[in-house]
């Protein structure tokens, strides 16, 4: 399969904005695709994400602030690059934060979203990933933390076509599993699986989410799990 974020190589970032940083992830993508940029600044609303992600990078130009994206500090225009990856659903209000994205980013500037999906044709090994990631959800939720279902396909592209854009392009892609069975990370997903349970059976009326747990984990041992589809989108600021 072609590497989409091959293409990155192409990007000299300038002030590149990752937003929603949570551990980092695609900061390492930047750093490892990027031709270029002079500053990276990872924002999120997590303090505990924030203070993982400022461990990881100790050079100067790449800095980690807890801020909320609906009302990002920084002036309108400040950004060259604004990213937000694996993200999308994990907002309150997503048009409003994309507004703020696109306000920090100057007119030209380059607005990267990628984000997983939950229909079209996916394999079953593949609806493992969409089950788990809309188990969490539910988790999350009763804990008051937002975190939508992941979106279909034209939500994420509806999101997108709201806004003042130019030179939109979308790739569809997913990481192709030889082994969905594969012992090491079935091994680790049923541990998270496990470590959840046991967090929930601490919590009141959970039963139904204990039953999902176990129901999950007796998947990942008959089916595996394989990364779903997503998006990488890429769009310029009129
Ligand atoms: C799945 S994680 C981020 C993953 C990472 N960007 C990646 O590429 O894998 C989603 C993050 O969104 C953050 N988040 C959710 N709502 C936010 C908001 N309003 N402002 C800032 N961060 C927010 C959460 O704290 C969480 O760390």
């Amino acid at each position: 399969m072609k590497d989409v974020f091959k293409q990155l190589s192409e990007l000299n970032g300038g002030k590149v904005l990752d937003a929603a940083t949570g551990r980092g992830e695609f900061i390492q993508i930047i750093k490892q695709s990027f031709r270029s940029y002079t500053q990276i600044i990872g924002i999120d609303v997590s303090e505990k994400a924030v203070a993982h992600a400022e461990k990881l990078f100790p050079e100067n130009n790449i800095e980690i602030f807890k801020m909320d994206l609906e009302d990002i500090q920084y002036e309108d225009g400040y950004f060259d690059t604004v990213t937000i990856s694996n993200s999308l659903h994990h907002l309150g209000d997503v048009n409003k934060v994309l507004g703020e994205l696109l306000r920090v980013l100057k007119p030209g500037g380059l607005l990267l979203v990628t984000e997983m999906y939950r229909d079209g044709k996916q394999s079953e090994a593949q609806s493992t990933h969409i089950n788990m990631h809309h188990w969490i959800s539910k988790i999350d939720r009763i804990s008051n933390i937002p975190h939508n279902e992941t979106f279909k396909k034209d939500e994420i592209i509806g999101f997108v076509n709201k806004l003042p854009l130019k030179n939109v392009s979308i790739e569809d892609f997913y990481y192709p599993t030889d082994n969905p069975k594969e012992v090491k990370s079935c091994e680790s997903l049923i541990r998270n699986c496990t470590d959840t349970i046991k967090r929930l059976e601490t919590m009141d009326n959970t039963s139904s989410l204990v039953t999902e747990g176990k129901q999950l984990i007796n998947r990942i041992n008959e089916i595996g799990c394989a990364s779903a589809s997503r998006l990488l989108i890429l769009a310029h600021k009129q």
